[in-house]
């Protein structure tokens, strides 16, 4: 059996007094409840899947299964008693055509060293408080802990702060497409074991809704790097990507 390594959390916001521990099947109730009141405001584009609803609580049951057991781990974040934020890890990573790891073509030995970072939400009275970000080097760690290094994972086009916090990490985007009609999700990896120092350079941009002009760039051998805000100014409906293209290191 697989025994956990649990690195401490440490919240980025000054004076953040929330309490954290790991969830398990015990708190069921709580993450359905907790993931039901996010998915009510979340827009259809921003999610992976939308079962119909009469698979809604199966759906969520077979979600649970797969993040509240190892090889899944979820931690949870507390304002008093009250779940008010969450984050998974899986340290093993799915192979199906669907899965991110397929998606950006690993291979069996990638796999074996792979963790994906597979979900997070906030509450929103709680958001922008830096607890994805904190949550996300978390599970970095976490999962370095339990020899991964390469770490991957998805989110919607469109979800800048969800992309700007995976971008802060270090992780760029290396697959851009549709898991579904009209729903464009943008794949993200990091490899801590392949380089220690990065060099990029020949930065272009491209807007973030336009799908074709990334997917050119990422054929092309361009990565995401990073958001380039309109006069620097954090407007999450208007925003260019960087892409740059990584330079041979001999770290
Ligand atoms: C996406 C989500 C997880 C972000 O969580 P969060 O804890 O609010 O994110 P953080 O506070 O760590 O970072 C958000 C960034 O946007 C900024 N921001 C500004 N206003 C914000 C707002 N109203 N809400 C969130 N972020 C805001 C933050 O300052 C931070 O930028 P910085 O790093 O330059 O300071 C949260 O909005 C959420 O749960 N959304 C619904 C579910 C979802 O989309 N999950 C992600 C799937 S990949």
């Amino acid at each position: 059996m697989m025994l956990l390594d649990i690195p401490p959390l440490a919240f980025s916001g000054s004076g953040l007094h929330f309490s954290h521990r790991l969830l398990d099947w015990s708190d069921l109730e709580q993450v359905l409840a907790f993931r039901r009141d996010i998915f009510a405001d979340i827009a259809p584009h921003f999610r992976v899947r939308i079962p119909p609803v009469d698979d809604v609580l199966t759906d969520e049951l077979k979600w649970c299964d797969k993040h509240l057991r190892l090889p899944g781990v979820t931690i949870g974040v507390f304002d008093d008693n009250r779940l008010i934020a969450y984050a998974s890890v899986l340290l093993s990573v799915g192979k199906g055509v669907t899965d991110v790891s397929q998606l950006l073509g690993f291979n069996e030995q990638d796999l074996q060293r792979s963790a994906e970072l597979s979900s997070c939400m906030v509450d929103k009275h709680f958001r922008g408080l830096g607890l994805q970000a904190s949550l996300l080097r978390w599970r970095i760690e976490l999962a370095t802990k339990h020899e991964r290094s390469l770490f991957i994972g998805m989110t919607a086009c469109g979800n800048s702060y969800s992309l700007g916090n995976m971008l802060g990490t270090g992780m760029t985007i290396r697959w851009v497409g549709q898991i579904a009609p009209d729903r464009w999700f943008q794949g993200l990896m990091l490899d801590t074991q392949s380089h220690s120092q990065v060099c990029w350079s020949d930065t272009l941009s491209a807007d973030w809704q336009d799908f074709a002009a990334q997917f050119e760039l990422l054929g092309r051998g361009y990565e995401g790097v990073s958001i380039d805000f309109l006069e620097g100014v954090l407007n999450p409906e208007q925003y260019r990507i960087r892409f740059s293209k990584r330079e041979a290191s001999n770290t």
